[in-house]
């Protein structure tokens, strides 16, 4: 019955999947924003308090000897909408807006993000957290050359941060004495430990032109000669297996 029900309306699935996703700016509502100036400081009871899971992160820095650590909000796929599994950046800040790069250092943490989530941020973080109105590797960059000591390792995953980003964090690094480190275990993952959601094991499935608006027209696989994912052999030619907008289609190599 219940089956029925959702096989009927694959579409419904998927929009909560969007609303899920896409988290909107939240409503300021007055005042209701955490306030750290005040003594003790005021904070909305949407506030997650990461002083514990903080405290563990710095342990596992300790024992990389490592000065600061990247947090990115993505996942190995760099998607931006991502699974709870993959929520790191959400888990230990307690900021769950799609965009934002958290860094954590031995005394300070901080979150850079752009304005569409500045309220949200003030509404989720607490004090641990500084809140940077800010987007890119360059004012990141500026903030740890103020705030870890010459010789300072910045560690990093390299799974969560494309060429791309990773060049610009080495190139703005250069000549200044400090390190950019890859650390294949995420210090986060060590410190979520059990409380960590499971990878997703819902069946994956290709949307309808009619949802996506546009098609994927068949390309070749000049790679595939290769061998490479997705690549077989049929009666000696080589086939590349891929979704298309209609579904799951063999293309013949070029
Ligand atoms: C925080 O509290 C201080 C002291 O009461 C006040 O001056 C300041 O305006 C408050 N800031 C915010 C953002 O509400
Ligand atoms: C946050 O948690 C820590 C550790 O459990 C506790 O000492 C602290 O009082 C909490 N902070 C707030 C603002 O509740
Ligand atoms: C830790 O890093 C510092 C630089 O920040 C370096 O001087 C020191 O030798 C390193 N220690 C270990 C145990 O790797």
């Amino acid at each position: 019955m219940a089956r029925a029900h959702w096989g009927c309306c694959p579409w419904l699935v998927l929009l909560c999947a969007c609303a899920w996703g896409h988290t909107k700016p939240v409503d300021l509502g007055g005042q209701d924003v955490r306030n750290c100036s005040t003594n003790p400081p005021y904070l909305p009871v949407t506030v997650v308090n990461t002083t514990m899971s903080l405290t563990a992160l710095r342990q596992q820095m300790q024992t990389q000897n490592l000065s600061a650590y990247i947090i990115p909000g993505t996942d190995a796929h760099m998607n931006k909408y991502i699974g709870q599994h993959d929520e790191r950046r959400a888990w230990i800040t307690g900021f769950t807006g799609s965009a934002g790069t958290a860094v954590v250092t031995m005394k300070k943490a901080a979150v850079w993000t752009d304005s569409r989530y500045w309220t949200q941020a003030e509404r989720q973080m607490d004090c641990n957290w500084e809140l940077h109105k800010e987007v890119g590797t360059t004012p990141i960059v500026t903030w740890l050359l103020t705030e870890i000591p010459a010789g300072g390792r910045v560690g990093f995953d390299p799974f969560l941060l494309s060429i791309d980003t990773w060049e610009s964090y080495d190139l703005a690094l250069q000549g200044s004495n400090r390190q950019l480190v890859s650390i294949t275990t995420n210090l986060v993952d060590l410190v979520w430990g059990s409380e960590r959601p499971p990878v997703p094991n819902q069946p994956i499935y290709a949307l309808q032109e009619a949802f996506t608006g546009d098609s994927v027209s068949p390309v070749s696989f000049p790679t595939c000669s290769n061998a490479g994912p997705g690549c077989y052999s049929v009666g000696g030619k080589l086939h590349h297996q891929r979704y298309q907008s209609s579904g799951l289609q063999t293309l013949a190599c070029t």
